[in-house]
This record gives C-alpha cells, structure tokens and sequence, in this order.
C-alpha cells in the first residue's frame, strides 16, 4: 500500500481593507530629525505626534471618556445632529479622515453616508500604523461594501500619498478632534492649504475646533482628577525613549497644564522634578534638563469663529455651515472648494 502524503491546506485570507505604511524605518530620518532639533532648541519641545505609540492611542481613547473633557461629546453631538443634512447638502461618496485614531466618532459620518446611499470608500490617515490597522478592520467589518484604504503617514509630509478621488465622486475631508488646534498658526495655514489640494471643486472640508472660553474649564480638560492626561503626557517620554534609545524615567517628570491667554490656548509642559541628563542615542545628544524648568509637548490652540473663517480664505476655502454644541464650546464647520 502507498502511502499519500497528505496535501497541505492552502488558506488564503483576503482582507476587505489595505493599509499603505509611510512612517517605518526609511523615514526615519526626517523624523529624528525634527526631534532632535526640537529637544534641543533653547526652549526644549516635542512634537505631538510622539504621544500616540499605541500605550498613547489607547490613552487617548480614555482621555475621551473623562467627565473633564467635554471636547469629545460636544464633537459627537454636532455629528449626530447633523451629519445627515452636511451629507444630503454635499453628496461625499467617500470619507478621507485626517489624524483618525480609533475612528469612533467616524461612524456617525459612515452611518449618515450610508443612510443617504452614497458610500462607497473610507481613507483613514494617521501617524499611528497601529491605530489604522485597529480602526481599519473595525470599520472594514462594519460597512461591508464600503472600501477601506488605510494610510499610515505624517500630515505634514505625506497627505500627497492619499489617491485621488474618482472623477464622477465627491469627497468629504474630515479634520476633527480639535487636531489642527495642536499646530502653530504658521504650521496650521500650511496645514489647511495642504488639505485643500486634496479637494477638487464640490469636495468639502469638515473642521472640528475647540471654542475659546472659560480658562478654568479649559483647563480642567487637560488637567484630569484620574491623571489619565498626565499618565498621556509622560507617555511621551516612554515613546521617545523606545523609538532612539532613549534613558529617562517617565516619573522624574510632571504633567503641567497651563492657559496662556495671551495665544488663546492650553498648553501642555513636562516639568523636571530634578536636574536630568537626558541621552538619546539614537539622536545622538544628551539634553541637560534643570530641576524645575519644562519641556512643552502640547499648544492646543481655541478658536473663534472668525478665526476659523479666516483659515478657510487663506487655504482658498468657502465656509458653507457653521454647528456649534449646547454649551458653545466646541464647533464643527463646513468649508467648501469651489
Ligand atoms: N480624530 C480622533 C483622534 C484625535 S487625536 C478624535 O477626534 O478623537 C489626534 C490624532 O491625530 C491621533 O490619532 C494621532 O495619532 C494623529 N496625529 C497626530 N499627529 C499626527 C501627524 N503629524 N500626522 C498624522 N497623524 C497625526
Ligand atoms: C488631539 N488633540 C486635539 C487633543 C487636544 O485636545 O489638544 C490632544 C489632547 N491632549 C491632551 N488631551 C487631549
């Protein structure tokens, strides 16, 4: 008798979503770059987007749920009043999220899309390759018919790596979460000219921007009884240490949240509770920090109306809607390119 070897098991798994990577190794150098000049620049920063490895993503879901942190609900709310008449006013049949990060708020555009029988595909962008992998499957096993494309990438170098529209669709662009507040004014200009040449004429632009308002609410928001934001904030360090080899102890610093009036915003410091050496050997420097002084690792800029539309003319934009939440302190706009 002849034995048959039993003939392997082919299985082939084919994904409904695809996830293109631009943040890995080979780009490391622009972003090391970036870094080490921010660290070591006479008043030290770190750019934001080093808070969200996936401890920090993940963190940030829970800064979302704090009672402190109203920026979130207020965002959802204005979704959930109106994403229907945004998407019966524009007909987007696909979504381009920017910083998208768990995507959660996302369903309730999908959701009024899907109701108004326009969807056909969703391009969440982040900086976070895990984040997009996560939101993508999730998403993907949500909306079955829809195309997910995922794009792992920096929003100031890599937004030319989103694929066109198809000629005979509409895109709906969205920026929530109060994220273009984490730039500069001069970053956040370019940042909206960026985003409108990723819109061609009856595309629109959907803008989430945290109001300018009581200082004390504000602040509260950023500074949690739980300490989850500060748990956030001195993640960064962890991340910083783990991408460049990296020697400091999270805990020798703590979190301060501030009002600076003057700028209109919350800014975020990390403060040395001792005199530190910090090396990095993957940047090659060691960044001498004084017991008491701060490296900042967030501006997180309010808005006003005017404020906003402004940004719009300059990035050659015609605002279309304005919604604000119960409170006044959150809004979310709608900007078109004509
Ligand atoms: N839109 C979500 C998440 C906001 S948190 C919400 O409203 O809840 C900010 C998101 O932007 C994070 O997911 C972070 O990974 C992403 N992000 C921050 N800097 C970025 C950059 N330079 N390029 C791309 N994404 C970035
Ligand atoms: C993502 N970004 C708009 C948040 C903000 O409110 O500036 C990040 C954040 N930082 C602390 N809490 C939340």
């Amino acid at each position: 008798m002849t034995a048959r070897a039993a003939s392997p098991t082919r299985t082939r798994q084919v994904l409904p979503w695809r996830l293109d990577c631009h943040v890995a190794a080979g780009d490391d150098a622009t972003a090391a770059d970036e870094l080490r000049r921010a660290l070591t620049a006479p008043r030290p920063t770190i750019p934001p987007r080093w808070f969200y490895d996936d401890a920090g993503c993940d963190l940030f879901v829970r800064i979302t749920d704090l009672d402190e942190y109203y920026q979130t609900r207020a965002e959802q709310q204005i979704l959930d009043a109106h994403m229907d008449s945004i998407v019966a006013a524009h007909s987007p049949t696909e979504l381009v999220e920017i910083g998208s990060g768990a995507a959660r708020k996302t369903r309730a555009i999908l959701d009024a899309m899907e109701r108004a029988g326009t969807l056909t595909r969703f391009i969440p962008f982040d900086v976070s390759p895990g984040v997009i992998a996560a939101s993508a499957a999730d998403i993907a096993a949500a909306y079955p018919g829809t195309r997910v494309h995922g794009i792992a990438g920096d929003f100031v170098r890599h937004l030319p790596r989103i694929p066109r529209r198809p000629a005979d669709g509409r895109r709906l662009l969205a920026f929530l979460g109060g994220t273009i507040g984490n730039l500069e004014p001069t970053p956040r200009r370019s940042m909206m000219r960026r985003l409108a040449r990723l819109m061609r004429p009856g595309d629109a632009l959907l803008l989430g921007t945290d109001l300018a308002h009581d200082p004390e609410v504000l602040v509260r928001a950023y500074d949690d009884a739980d300490g989850v934001t500060a748990e956030f904030n001195r993640n960064i360090v962890r991340h910083v240490n783990h991408a460049f080899a990296g020697d400091a102890d999270p805990s020798d610093f703590a979190h301060v949240a501030r009002w600076n009036a003057r700028a209109s915003r919350v800014e975020m410091h990390l403060r040395a509770r001792r005199d530190l050496q910090w090396s990095i050997a993957g940047l090659g420097i060691v960044v001498p920090i004084e017991a008491g002084s701060t490296i900042r690792t967030e501006i997180s800029c309010k808005f006003m109306r005017a404020g906003v539309e402004a940004l719009y003319a300059d990035a050659g934009l015609v605002p279309a809607s304005w919604h604000e939440d119960a409170d006044g302190r959150y809004a979310v706009s709608v900007a078109t390119r004509s």
